[in-house]
């Protein structure tokens, strides 16, 4: 992480923090926002294409793009983004917390690494940075926190058990936000897509060919992502569809919802 550059000078400079911003949906919501007009903060490993994606939302869109690569496995992270924006005088009034992690994997399967990278990730540096930038988003009476979550947060998903977990804490801990922020200026959006074309599945050793879900472009969950925004929407489905599985599930039992998620990700295909 750079913390060595000289921080900036002059009056705070209100910025939406994107995590996940080197590809995907972390991506795309980066240009969403810098098209708003949001100055930007980009966090994720690659620093590389985090300059990259920097530059041209420079170019494209003329608002400040600031990054700060960071690996939200390790514990301290957050802190270290937290005080990158405090040397550089950022004020974060819009936290979208897109970074994520899987591993498709039967649970017994998975190696100790994978649980830790897994939990710190999609929960504990999701929660650190929420915990951290809220304050400042209270006292200014203004400022949001987009939590990308998943359709798979919503009753355990066999194949992908820890990570459905990972993702049920970030809807829980998100409801629990919402209602406790009502009032302050600080909208809380939790967002649940359902599978989206990224190099998500891929990277978790998720055979796609085998979902027998229809795998959206990232453009619907963008939209989502604004219509939650700007509705201060507690949770959001990008899909009637996605809507619809879960709305389903009040007339089945939950043995029949959860057999179903891992029938509908076939996830456990390569085993
Ligand atoms: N794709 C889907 O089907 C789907 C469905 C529902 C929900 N989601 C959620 O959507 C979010 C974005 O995923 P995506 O589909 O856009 O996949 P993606 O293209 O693989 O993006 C994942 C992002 O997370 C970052 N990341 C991963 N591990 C990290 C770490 N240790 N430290 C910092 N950043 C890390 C990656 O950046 P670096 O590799 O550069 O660090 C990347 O920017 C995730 O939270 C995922 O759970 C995805």
């Amino acid at each position: 992480m750079e913390m060595m550059t000289p921080g900036r000078k002059g009056p705070l400079l209100p910025v939406a923090l994107v995590t996940g911003a080197s590809s995907g949906i972390g991506r795309a919501l980066a240009g969403a926002f810098a098209g708003m007009g949001n100055h930007l903060l980009l966090v994720a490993r690659s620093a590389d294409r985090l300059a990259g994606l920097s530059r041209e939302l420079q170019a494209a869109h003329g608002v400040s793009v600031f990054c700060c690569p960071a690996d939200l496995a390790q514990q301290e992270s957050p802190q270290r983004i937290f005080d990158y924006c405090t040397l550089h005088h950022l004020s974060v009034r819009l936290l979208v917390n897109c970074a994520g992690t899987s591993r498709a994997s039967d649970f017994s399967d998975l190696a100790f690494e994978d649980i830790e990278r897994i939990m710190q990730v999609n929960m504990s540096a999701a929660a650190r940075l929420a915990r951290l930038f809220i304050p400042g988003m209270a006292a200014e009476r203004d400022g949001a926190v987009i939590n990308i979550a998943s359709l798979g947060g919503l009753q355990g998903v066999p194949g992908l058990g820890l990570y459905s977990a990972t993702k049920s804490f970030m809807i829980t801990l998100g409801e629990a936000l919402h209602m406790e922020l009502r009032g302050t200026g600080v909208k809380v959006v939790t967002v649940c897509p359902g599978f989206v074309d990224t190099g998500f599945m891929e990277s978790s050793g998720h055979d796609r060919r085998g979902v027998r879900l229809p795998v959206r472009s990232v453009d619907v969950v963008v939209r989502a992502v604004l219509r939650g925004y700007r509705q201060n929407r507690m949770r959001v489905y990008p899909t009637i569809l996605d809507f619809l599985v879960i709305f389903s599930q009040r007339f089945v039992s939950r043995h029949f919802s959860v057999r179903l998620s891992g029938y509908l990700a076939a996830a456990r295909n390569n085993r």
